[in-house]
């Protein structure tokens, strides 16, 4: 059985969207976890995932290893025993530790084939309730979006603790994604976030409430496809991650240079620090923003278009 899942990249409203405000989400067709379960003819779970150059037996790995945990996760949920015999082939183009959600996506492809697998169907919800659950393991305290636009697929407007909102694109829009090559843990800049919401809660509180109005407006455009406002809005929110002092050097100049290359707008993406930023661009000039990006020093773009 074979299942996959894409990346993603959140639009607008992170960090926001610690403190219960809306972000948005879109998923990343362009890469994505393939996973694979069959029957094996030797005993035990055989995990080969050759991207982390792993091939080893369940039992051999730590139990909060990242993808040992996920097969754990499902087996104790479905109260299997005696253990069946698999092969598990995990393969993937989704960068890791890039802000692009590669480690809800090995769990939501995982999940799914091992379900298909042992015959068990699981709803989007309980694969998204149990994705969250392996999150929490690896993350600490997420707010659940990456888990949340990787189950459904589609855009995805989210709030803490909200039922799932997905939503249509009224018309396609071009992303190009520049990633600065630099791992930065999002607990890292979240506990940042954190600390500077104690010592300033007025202002914090102000600035999350202008992002939601972002996240709500850009939602609207998206959703009557008048896309062009979205560059601005991008521009806006970057200002507010800035002063929320989770974007570096090296987000703004790629941010920069992709609106010197003519994109509408720009901004990070993510936990900040380090990871990805994105642009919005006209599909006709894609490819030199990525260029311009790659001139700026981006390790790697990616040109996605959302529809
Ligand atoms: O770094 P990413 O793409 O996983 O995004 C983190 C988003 C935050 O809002 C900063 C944290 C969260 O859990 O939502």
């Amino acid at each position: 059985m074979k299942a996959s899942a894409p990346g993603k990249i959140i639009l607008f409203g992170e960090h926001a969207v610690v403190y219960g405000r809306p972000a948005l989400a879109v998923p990343v067709t362009q890469v994505h976890v393939d996973a694979e379960v069959s029957d094996s003819p030797r005993a035990g779970i055989w995990i080969h995932a050759p991207i982390i150059d792993l091939h080893a037996e369940l039992n051999s790995l730590p139990p909060d290893h990242a993808i040992a945990s996920v097969i754990l996760k499902v087996i104790q949920r479905f109260g299997i025993s005696p253990l069946p015999n698999l092969d598990i082939s995990i393969s993937s183009t989704i960068p890791v530790a890039a802000g692009l959600g590669s480690g809800a996506a090995v769990s939501v492809a995982l999940i799914r084939a091992l379900s298909a697998s042992l015959s068990r169907p699981m709803t989007d919800d309980e694969v998204n309730a149990l994705t969250y659950e392996i999150e929490k393991i690896h993350h600490g305290t997420p707010s659940g979006i990456d888990n949340t636009v990787i189950t459904y697929g589609k855009p995805v407007y989210f709030m803490k603790d909200r039922p799932v909102e997905t939503f249509k694109t009224g018309n396609p829009f071009t992303i190009v994604i520049g990633d600065t090559g630099i791992a930065a843990p999002t607990k890292e800049s979240v506990g940042d976030v954190r600390r500077l919401w104690i010592r300033d809660q007025f202002n914090l509180e102000n600035i999350f409430n202008e992002i939601a109005q972002i996240a709500l407006i850009g939602r609207r455009s998206i959703e009557s496809g008048r896309t062009e406002m979205l560059g601005e809005l991008m521009d806006h929110n970057h200002e507010y991650l800035q002063e929320l002092t989770v974007s570096s050097p090296e987000l703004d100049s790629l941010v920069e240079a992709a609106r010197k290359a003519g994109a509408l707008g720009a901004k990070m993406s993510g936990g900040g620090r380090g990871g990805n930023m994105i642009a919005l661009v006209d599909p006709a000039k894609a490819e030199s923003v990525a260029a311009a990006l790659m001139s700026a020093g981006a390790k790697r773009t990616i040109i996605t278009e959302v529809s």
